[in-house]
């Protein structure tokens, strides 16, 4: 028997705009990063900052949030069922995407940039643009760094892998720890959001928390604040819309690194 589902006015209202309707792109091509990690290339090109993301329409799955890694393509970790069938596509076929969302990084002066894991994605093209200064780099063993030659020729980069197969042995933390980072106007940051925390918190050690920028991820529904489903207890502050980059005193006292949403609304 066939179900009608239901949008709310406010949300239907939102989505069913030109602006808001997926773009049919095709897939040019699929580069293997790592293990897990692939990057799509798309038929199009979207006017986009670094840091900003868009909605990837997976056909019969799912919607699910991505950053740009570039103009034309997303680089995405097989992380559940959504990205486990983005991973079954090939050149040739077709996918949906609605953005670009979301504000991106505002980064000025001197620019340290610090990733960790596919985290790399939103701050590659902030580097390719020539706007990072140094850049570290982490995963736990060289096998997951994604885009290290790139970076190399395009800013100081240091790499920090977990197991010391590449780089310093240790967190990118080790290595940040060794710099002198008041030289820094910004700190970009993207990764898993403990590793995040920890830098946050150094920068707020020396007082300068605002001077960090840090690309936050939620579970997300309709990725033009109107759903909800990404609010950041207390303020209310959207994911999608109001950020995903946040600055280090906005994320002072709230959910920050403690829990999140999942799907149904329940604290994770
Ligand atoms: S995803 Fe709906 S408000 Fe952010």
């Amino acid at each position: 028997m066939p179900i009608t589902v239901y949008l709310p006015e406010k949300l239907w209202d939102a989505l069913m705009t030109e602006e808001h309707m997926p773009v049919v792109i095709t897939i040019t091509a699929v580069i293997d990063e790592t293990p897990t990690i692939k990057t799509f290339v798309f038929d199009k090109l979207f006017d986009f900052l670094p840091g900003q993301f868009c909605m990837v329409w997976v056909p019969g799955v799912d919607e699910i949030p991505m950053a740009f890694s570039a103009a034309n393509t997303i680089t995405v970790m097989k992380a559940g069922d959504a990205t486990a069938a983005l991973f079954n596509h090939k050149a040739g076929d077709k996918i949906g995407i609605r953005g670009p969302y979301g504000n991106g990084f505002l980064p000025s002066g001197k620019v340290l940039a610090i990733a960790g894991g596919v985290g790399v994605t939103p701050l590659f093209p902030l580097a390719t643009a020539g706007e990072v200064d140094t850049f570290i780099l982490g995963t736990r063993t060289a096998d997951e760094l994604v885009f290290p030659e790139e970076l190399a020729k395009v800013t100081d980069l240091k790499i920090a892998t977990d197991d010391g197969t590449r780089g310093y042995h240790g967190f990118v933390t080790g290595i940040f720890d060794q710099l002198d980072v008041t030289e820094y106007d910004t700190v970009c940051v993207c990764g898993p959001e403990m590793m995040m925390r920890s830098i946050f918190d150094r920068l707020a050690a020396k007082g300068i928390e605002n001077r960090g920028q840090f690309s936050l991820h939620r579970y997300m529904k309709c990725g033009v604040g109107v759903c909800g489903s990404c609010c950041i207890d207390h303020e209310g502050l959207r994911v999608c819309r109001d950020g995903p980059v946040f600055t280090g005193d906005s994320l002072k006292d709230n959910e920050f690194a403690h829990h999140h949403r999942g799907p149904s609304g329940r604290r994770e």
